[in-house]
């Protein structure tokens, strides 16, 4: 079947790069002379016919701007078969030939089925902070997102020297530890507490007691989303060294702002490159760049636990702190 017509919707976390791979999707398949329709709020959208015609000024600049102008949104309606139903109807009345889904694990999920299922054509590019999918190096809105968590501990650097303390700063990422460890080796953080890893208070607290008595003031120690709490290693560290320690959550901060340059530049190609694979009839996979060359993979496979060890950068966060 020759492809006509597709829609594209942005769900899950915003990030930052969301709309830099919107304005490749459209424009390029413009390019191709395909229509494009414009899915607000994601799978909950699609339920909802929230569809909107995309032009080429529909997209105009965006490519510096974060969040995504087509909305997003986590729909409990569509885990349900009633719910994909509904959002089959929508793109069969509306005469939608394939999909371009942009977002992460959940989003892939959510095609996976589409296009198993339903038989929906369907192309995934990775966009999410955590950078926990297969098939590419690196996630949209990940290096923006460890830029954003890095000025933000820069800054926090200057209150824990200037008034010696110590300071754990808990940074996003869901399970996969991505961000922490960046941000970690990048600030010259004096630990992290990262997923893979046992959380050893003993040693850190002997680190720092050791530290403290040979003059060590300040302290900055990162700690991963699903590992621990910064309110609880900060209660711990306090309990155990009686120095003065300060929490700081960062937050959905870390979603939000310009994109760098590396990431308009995935969203970019990937953008595209989601075009190309509905164009060439492909469904159920997931696009990536993977030393620098597009790289294909099926969603299943892209939602796979990504293996990563940390050892390699941990070992050396710590020979240099
Ligand atoms: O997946 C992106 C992310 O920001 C995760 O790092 C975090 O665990 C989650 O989303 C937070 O989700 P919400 O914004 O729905 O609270």
């Amino acid at each position: 079947m020759s492809i006509k017509k597709i829609g594209v919707l942005t769900s899950g976390g915003d990030a930052p790069g969301m709309n830099a791979a919107i304005r490749s999707v459209v424009r390029y398949a413009i390019y191709h002379k395909l229509e494009v329709m414009g899915i607000l709020r994601g799978y909950e959208g699609l339920i909802n016919e929230e569809l909107m015609p995309m032009n080429h000024r529909s997209v105009s600049n965006i490519i510096n701007r974060g969040g995504t102008i087509l909305k997003t949104a986590r729909s409990e309606r569509f885990m349900a078969e009633e719910g994909q139903g509904l959002a089959v109807e929508v793109i069969r009345k509306n005469k939608i030939d394939g999909l371009v889904l942009i977002g992460g694990d959940g989003t892939y999920r959510g095609g996976n089925c589409l296009s198993e299922k339903w038989k929906i054509p369907c192309v995934g590019v990775p966009c999410t902070i955590d950078n926990d999918l297969n098939g590419t190096d690196a996630t949209i809105g990940s290096d923006t997102a460890v830029n954003t968590a890095l000025d933000a501990i820069d800054k926090i650097r200057d209150t824990a020297t200037s008034m010696e303390r110590i300071f754990v700063v808990e940074v996003m990422g869901r399970s996969s530890g991505f961000i922490a460890m960046q941000v970690a080796l990048a600030g010259g953080s004096e630990d992290v507490i990262i997923p893979g890893r046992e959380l050893d208070y003993e040693t850190m607290c002997h680190e720092i007691v050791n530290g403290n008595l040979r003059g060590k003031v300040s302290w900055i120690i990162i700690v991963a989303e699903g590992t621990s709490s910064a309110s609880e290693v900060a209660q711990e560290i306090l309990k155990r060294t009686d120095l003065e320690t300060r929490e700081v959550v960062l937050g959905h901060v870390q979603r939000g702002g310009s994109p760098t340059a590396t990431d308009r530049i995935l969203a970019t190609r990937l953008g595209a490159a989601a075009v190309d694979l509905l164009l060439k009839g492909e469904t159920n996979k997931a696009v990536g760049i993977v030393a620098d060359k597009v790289n294909v993979v099926d969603f299943e496979t892209a939602t796979k636990e990504k293996p990563v060890s940390f050892e390699e950068l941990y070992r050396l966060l710590k020979i240099l702190t």
